[in-house]
């Protein structure tokens, strides 16, 4: 049996699916490959592992409906068209769990960064701009005690509220899509409406998934409802906020600062004006990417890979 995998994935998947005796063709240049060689491979493999590259779109999962399993090696899918997948009999599966801790970390990582300006001041060293300082130059805001509200306790937002409280003595409030008992009880976290989030909020997390309800829900109504001195955090996907909106909210002076692991489109154009931005922290999606956690997740993809290509029930179906 084939898997082919559009990037090279961590040593503990790979030698998983070696072990297991299937042969493994990984993508290993540094640039995509195009939509007729993602085509071939696929149609000479029984396996994708899908660690990265172009959207799985209705007209190249149609020529791949062949394919025993398409494990993906994230926990996000909305790189997927499910529905055509669905319909197709593709069966798409994820890595879910393993990667609740590192992204909650870089979520926190980004609200301390925006919160000194530390990304800033770090360009203000290599500018040569360290020179004469004074105590009411390059303010940032305290953490301790404020209010942070989380866009979705799931798994990874209930890390970042556990983090928060923990280090900082955050109130926690929430909005979801359903009540969090589990967690309000654990975090002493309220459940809120989304626009007692905006109001409330002095930093906001998100952490929900990239849906047609979630799509820019992030826009210049919402900006426009937020505390001006609000820290806006996506450590989820950047089809979550408008970014022309974020810029101008920023602009105005609507909120404070924001932190982004997440952009639309990525990668994000080094021109852009938030790069610019005292209060604005912007990494390049490195979410989940840890030794041990990428490690995780690539054992995660192979052993759904194993089970689809071996006929078992796979462990992490997105989809079926
Ligand atoms: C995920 O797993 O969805 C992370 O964002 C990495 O892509």
């Amino acid at each position: 049996m084939k898997v082919f995998t559009t990037r090279v994935i961590p040593e503990e998947g790979l030698s998983l699916l070696q072990r297991a005796g299937f042969t493994v063709t990984q993508w290993s240049e540094e640039k995509e490959m195009t939509p007729a060689q993602r085509v071939q491979y696929c149609k000479d493999s029984d396996a994708l592992l899908f660690a990265g590259g172009e959207k799985l779109d209705r007209a190249f999962l149609e020529q791949c409906r062949h394919l025993k399993v398409i494990s993906l090696l994230s926990v996000g899918y909305d790189n997927v068209d499910l529905k055509a997948a669905t319909e197709l009999g593709l069966q798409i599966t994820n890595t879910p769990g393993v990667l609740s801790n590192a992204t909650a970390d870089t979520a926190f990582l980004l609200m301390l960064s925006v919160a000194r300006k530390a990304f800033y001041q770090h360009k203000r060293i290599l500018k040569g701009e360290w020179g004469f300082s004074t105590p009411t130059a390059n303010l940032g805001t305290d953490i301790e005690g404020k209010t942070l509200g989380i866009w979705g306790l799931g798994n990874i937002g209930t890390v970042m509220a556990k983090r928060c409280k923990a280090a900082f003595g955050m109130k926690i409030i929430y909005c979801n899509r359903h009540r969090n008992e589990a967690a309000e009880k654990e975090l002493d976290a309220t459940f809120v409406t989304f626009d007692e989030l905006l109001q409330q909020s002095d930093v906001i997390s998100i952490h929900t998934s990239l849906t047609p309800e979630t799509k820019e829900k992030f826009n210049k109504e919402a900006f426009r409802k937020m505390k001006p001195t609000a820290i806006f955090i996506n450590a989820a996907r950047g089809g979550i906020h408008n970014e022309t909106d974020l810029i101008a909210a920023l602009q105005e002076g609507q909120i404070w600062g924001a932190g982004l692991d997440v952009t639309n489109p990525e990668p994000m154009h080094p021109d852009n004006p938030l790069l610019e931005m005292p209060t604005v922290a912007v990494l390049p999606h490195i979410g989940s990417a840890t030794l041990e956690t990428r490690n995780a997740m690539s054992r995660i993809a192979a052993q759904n890979v194993i089970a689809a290509l071996t006929g078992q029930p796979v462990p992490n179906p997105v989809n079926h």
